[in-house]
């Protein structure tokens, strides 16, 4: 986002750029640029975005220097694990001991976390997770702007508003010269990274979005993830040579009746072949489910992290189902802010170095979540860059956090919550 931190290229080996960032170096692939050691790089997601000129880059990495350090400061202030005194039984610190040591967390210890109900508990799970988080991965925070550019679908999704038959909502279809100015208005804010998504609507044929990711690379140094669901191998290929490189496909649900009783016509075989496909492509993996689907037990929700995590995910997208008026899931229960932040820390000592986000969905339940979120093991959110005519439209629930919010006001309070949690906006990778 709008201070990611340029560094300078150090080595280049096989796809591969080192880059430099105040000393630390981090690995990063490079698919689109001629580079040479000593040229300077903006990277996001692992890839190289943007080649930069020195003068640039120089003059932005004299305005981070001392901010690179402090927000690290503040970051290891706050990771802090150890409240003495504090009464926890022997079993949950036994298991959140190892996990703190760095050693995998197995589904029966997973689950004994979920259930946890004691505060004293639920704050060492929290604060452990965080630390770990901070361990592995350092203070880098990963913002992507998404653009949700048609709520038209072909699916008829139980729990979504945006199905087929739900005939109360408008529909919309953003050009792609719209979508195209949408991207341009974000770059210019600072994104290095969007994701494209709508329902899956074939209006959009494969030449469409093939042209429209064709001219977003060649104008813009931003990395492109698409989530327009599923589509054949072909439609991905052509992406993956266009430039694209994520993919945001969630699976929904790990558990197979409850994945074809909410998607009728839709099976979950598919789905799981699409995101292996799709991993093997090259693309990076966002994926996850949805927390609190009618029938999902903690197992489930156990078993939904070990899922996502077989595909190599680089995002764990998990956030709570809310439930839509105009569909037949109306008066489903919603998950606890709670239980969906203990899913969260539990993901991270499942996954310690993935990235995990705070959905919108987790913040419309709760305002305060994006902050209690990133304190218990997440390190990603995503800013709505959707034009605000539009957000509403794309009604997947009602009253989604931040939808009447000019872009550059979601920056600005995003900025504020990095900085007092000290964390950058940056995504370097991990080497
Ligand atoms: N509540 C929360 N998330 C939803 N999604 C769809 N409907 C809802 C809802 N009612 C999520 C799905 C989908 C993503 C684009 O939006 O998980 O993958």
């Amino acid at each position: 986002m709008c201070y990611t931190i340029p560094g300078k290229v150090i080595d280049i080996k096989q796809g591969f750029a080192v880059i430099d960032y105040f000393g630390e170096p981090r690995k990063a692939r490079n698919d689109f640029f001629d580079l040479s050691c000593g040229d300077y790089v903006y990277a996001q997601g692992g890839f190289v975005v943007q080649k930069v000129s020195m003068e640039d880059a120089l003059s932005s990495m004299e305005a981070w220097r001392e901010l690179f350090f402090e927000l690290k400061k503040i970051d290891n202030r706050l990771s802090r694990v150890d409240r003495p005194g504090e009464k926890v039984g022997t079993k949950v610190k036994r298991i959140l001991n190892k996990a703190q040591n760095g050693l995998p967390v197995s589904r029966d210890e997973a689950l004994v976390l979920l259930d946890i109900t004691d505060e004293a508990e639920k704050g060492l799970l929290f604060r452990t997770a965080n630390s770990v988080r901070q361990k592995v991965l350092s203070n880098a925070c990963c913002v992507h702007g998404i653009i949700e550019f048609s709520n038209f679908c072909r699916n008829d999704c139980l729990y979504c508003g945006i199905r087929k038959s739900n005939n109360e909502i408008s529909r919309y279809r953003m050009a792609p010269d719209e979508i195209l100015a949408s991207v341009k208005e974000a770059v210019d804010l600072g994104f290095k990274a969007l994701v494209l998504q709508s329902g899956e609507d074939y209006h959009y044929t494969t030449e469409i979005i093939e042209g429209l990711v064709t001219k977003i690379r060649k104008e813009f140094p931003v990395l492109i993830f698409l989530s327009v669901g599923e589509r054949d191998a072909g439609f991905y290929r052509r992406m993956f040579d266009a430039g694209a490189r994520g993919v945001l496909l969630r699976f929904e649900s790990s558990n197979r009746k409850i994945y074809s009783d909410m998607k009728p016509g839709n099976s979950f075989n598919d789905r799981v072949d699409h995101l292996s496909f799709l991993s093997k492509l090259g693309f990076l993996i966002a994926t996850g489910g949805l927390l609190g689907l009618p029938g999902q037990t903690r197992q489930d929700m156990i078993e939904d992290i070990f899922l996502a995590k077989s595909f190599g995910t680089e995002m764990y997208s998990f956030g709570p189902f809310i439930p839509h008026s105009n569909t037949p899931l109306k008066d489903q229960k919603i998950i606890s802010s709670d239980e969906a932040i203990k899913f969260i820390a539990v993901a991270r000592l499942i996954v310690p170095d993935g990235k995990i986000l705070v959905t919108t969905a987790l913040e419309t339940i709760d305002r305060g979540m994006r902050r209690l979120g990133l304190l218990s093991g997440a390190n990603s959110f995503m800013l709505n860059v959707t034009p605000v005519k539009y957000r509403k439209q794309y009604e997947i629930y009602q009253g989604r956090a931040g939808i009447e919010e000019e872009l550059k006001i979601q920056i600005e309070e995003a900025l504020a919550l990095l900085k007092e949690l000290g964390r950058a906006p940056t995504d370097l990778g991990v080497s």
